[in-house]
């Protein structure tokens, strides 16, 4: 009875552990309610047309849009905020209304690109400068390690499946499956989830980044934040790390 009770237990905890990365993997897919709440990372750059003006000694003029149909990439005016999911970003020009890019397995998180690739090419140009030096414009480090991440994730969740699914079943053999199954999903899990919390904190420098040392320094005015796909990928680790016990204990004493 008591290998009954574990099984159930670690079947719980990883099937909310696959439910968890479904929504990771969902967000910011397209912009309706769920995706549009999920994302690794958000940029708001709200602030960023006054710093530039002061920055440059210019009104900003025609930086923003607030066409929030019009696609992205393409010069067509910087969004409020970005946010970033594993397939693909969307951008908004108020808390609801916005856009995304097209799905890609294995996105690059090009935040800097994201961003200049929606302004005229003398803002860009101007910011090339701005940011040079910064963990923020240095695309191919973070779309290296974003790929690196995403595919641990995705292993991560398709081992968190075979666990799931092989411990439901009676059999000794298949119960050792499903805690080898679910002591890999965690550790990917782990990486992944890691691996995305550090390149977004190394963005965060661009918070305090000055970006003109007129007036005594002039701050980006760009908030780099976690988004809450990433509490989503930690608890999602914690459970699967959890489940890991009550498989162990099952597939040693409940042999059905
Ligand atoms: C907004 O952008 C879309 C797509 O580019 C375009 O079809 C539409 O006319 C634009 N709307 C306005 C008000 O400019
Ligand atoms: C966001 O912008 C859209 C389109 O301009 C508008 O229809 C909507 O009411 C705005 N929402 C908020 C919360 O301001
Ligand atoms: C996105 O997909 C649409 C439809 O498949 C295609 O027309 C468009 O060119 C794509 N955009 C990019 C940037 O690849």
């Amino acid at each position: 009875m008591r290998g009954e009770y574990c099984v159930g237990g670690a079947s719980f905890l990883s099937f909310v552990a696959l439910l968890l990365l479904i929504f990771v993997h969902v967000g910011q897919i397209n912009t309706s309610l769920v995706p549009h709440g999920i994302a690794m990372a958000k940029v708001d750059t709200s602030g960023f047309g006054k710093a530039l003006s002061e920055a440059i000694l210019d009104p900003d003029q025609g930086l923003y849009t607030t066409n929030y149909t019009s696609p992205l990439g393409q010069r067509n005016g910087l969004r409020q905020i970005y946010e970033f999911g594993l397939y693909s970003y969307c951008a908004y020009v108020n808390s609801s209304a916005g856009t995304c890019t097209n799905r890609t397995i294995a996105d690059n998180f090009e935040p800097y690109v994201a961003l200049t690739s929606d302004m005229f090419t003398n803002y860009s140009q101007y910011s090339d400068t701005m940011f040079a030096n910064t963990t923020f414009i240095n695309s191919s480090y973070l779309a290296y390690n974003s790929r690196v991440a995403y595919y641990f994730i995705l292993l991560g969740t398709i081992f968190a499946t075979i666990a799931l699914f092989t411990g439901v079943a009676r059999r000794a053999m298949l119960f050792f499956i499903s805690t080898a199954s679910s002591i890999i999903a965690a550790l990917f899990i782990l990486i992944g989830a890691a691996i995305w919390t550090s390149i977004v904190k190394k963005c965060e420098g661009v918070n305090t980044w000055e970006i003109s040392q007129l007036d005594g320094g002039i701050i980006s005015g760009i908030i780099v934040s976690y988004g809450s796909g990433i509490y989503l990928a930690w608890a999602a680790f914690a459970c699967l790390a959890a489940a890991t016990v009550p498989y162990m204990v099952s597939c040693c004493t409940f042999r059905g």
